[in-house]
């Protein structure tokens, strides 16, 4: 018999959360921002860094990567590069984490090669990488997909106009990856049908900070001229819209009364409207909000790139709208396979149908505590959602995939008055 350990959390729903809760740093700047430390001469600072697998293994990356990456005590962390001569990111360490495929710009930028592993698909659906060579190759570099990697080549590439628009709209990582390159390129880059996120703006604070040129930041088109060398800088990372959007859908279905502290309410325009129009009562402040629970109606909501509904919060949202009155409809724009936690939601006693890319929400009256499991991140963050708000013991497995985006979230969840317990998990076979 093969005994595998794993942890799961054990939630008694059903509590009401009441209290304040702290937003961490986004997980998904500081990836980008990690990897823009291979651009920079000397060791740079990066502070309200998540404690996150997630990050813990773009460190690792950046450690074959030839980079020295040193934990502060303050939280921040200190990167710079020690040896220039290492180009390749293994498979081992980019197939546990998909963001790191941002190394491959700068690498390119900095190193003039590069050899970063294919990362493969994964539950959310398919994660092509074809405008990220698009770009690049534009800008002049070799690119040959060789044994499931990434080996490019470029002496110095060069600016030139770029659209990076795909099947579904801008992307996050594509767009990140080009910026990077750019900033030491020869001549001007435009980028156009960029992504707008946040977290694009903020690897933009830290390029700029560091010397870069660039213009049209937070707009679809990005102005990049190329400069000799990129500087050390010390740089702050955003507060998690993700983590934030969670927090109050949580707070929304326990019925609970929760301040969420330190948010950008700009970042979270479309999620506050969404969650006022089905009948969540929220109070913005200048970096919080709270969120009171009340009735709550069907909506119909569509994830798009930002500004609009993220795709990372379409797994918490129907949460949600699975015990809303009547019978709401998601659409996903962004992932149209990104359903996976609807048969776990089901489970729990929910009564969703998925039609093509979207979701059918009948709403119920309530929720019932069952065993799920967790098949990525947002399903996790979803599932835990809704063992909160469901009668009776909700266990959720797999909990690692939550471990990548959410820091000890049990505690800071139990410290509002939830009722959540990490416990190991053995599988018997
Ligand atoms: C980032 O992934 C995030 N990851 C994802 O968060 C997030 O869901 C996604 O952006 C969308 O907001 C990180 O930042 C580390 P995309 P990214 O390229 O950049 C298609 C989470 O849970 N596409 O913007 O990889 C793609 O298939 C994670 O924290 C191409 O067709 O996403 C998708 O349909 C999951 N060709 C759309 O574009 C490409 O070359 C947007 O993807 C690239 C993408």
């Amino acid at each position: 018999m093969l005994d595998l350990v794993d942890e799961k959390f054990v939630i008694e729903g059903g509590c009401r959360l009441t209290g304040s809760i702290t937003v961490n740093g986004a997980k998904n700047a500081a990836l980008p921002v990690m990897a823009a430390c291979i651009l920079t001469k000397g060791a740079s600072r990066i502070r309200s860094i998540p404690k996150l697998t997630d990050v813990e293994i773009m460190g690792r990356i950046l450690e074959c990567l030839g980079l020295s990456v040193k934990h502060l005590e303050d939280g921040s962390l200190e990167m710079g590069t020690v040896d220039t001569t290492k180009v390749t990111a293994p498979y081992e360490l980019v197939n546990e984490m998909r963001g790191s495929i941002c190394v491959l710009g700068p690498l390119l930028a900095r190193r003039n090669a590069a050899m970063v592993a294919l990362p493969g698909g994964c539950v959310i659906g398919q994660r092509p990488i074809d405008l990220h060579l698009k770009g690049l190759r534009a800008m002049g570099a070799e690119i040959d997909l060789k044994d499931g990697y990434v080996v490019a080549y470029a002496t110095r590439l060069r600016g030139t106009e770029i659209y990076l628009g795909g099947a579904h709209g801008s992307t996050v990582l594509g767009t990140c990856n080009v910026l990077m390159a750019a900033t030491l390129a020869e001549g001007t880059t435009v980028i156009e049908a960029a992504a707008r996120e946040p977290e694009v703006q903020n690897l933009a604070e830290f390029l700029v900070k560091a010397g870069a040129k660039i213009s049209g930041v937070g707009t679809n088109r990005i102005v990049i001229e190329g400069v000799k060398e990129l500087k050390p800088v010390d740089c702050q990372i955003i507060p998690d819209r993700i983590e934030a959007g969670t927090l109050m859908v949580a707070g929304a279905v326990t019925n609970g009364d929760v301040t969420v502290e330190n948010i950008r309410p700009d970042h979270l325009s479309a999620v506050v409207d969404k969650l006022r129009e089905v009948g969540v009562n929220v109070t913005l402040g200048r970096d919080s909000c709270r969120v009171r629970g009340g009735r709550m109606t069907a909506s119909v909501i569509t994830t798009l790139a930002y500004p609009g509904i993220p795709t990372d919060l379409q797994p918490q949202l129907m949460s949600l709208l699975s015990i809303a009155e009547g019978t709401s409809v998601i659409t996903e724009k962004v992932f149209p396979d990104r359903f996976m936690h609807i048969a776990e939601l089901n489970r729990m006693g929910a009564n969703i149908q998925k039609e093509g890319p979207s979701a059918i929400v009948h709403g119920v009256p309530y929720l019932s505590g069952a065993k799920v499991m967790a098949s990525d991140l947002r399903a996790a963050a979803s599932l835990v959602v809704a063992g909160l708000a469901a009668r009776g013991t909700t266990e959720v497995r797999s909990i690692f995939h939550l471990d990548r985006g959410y820091e000890h979230l049990e505690e800071r969840l139990t410290g509002i008055g939830a009722k959540i317990k990490r416990e190991a998990d053995t599988k018997e076979y």
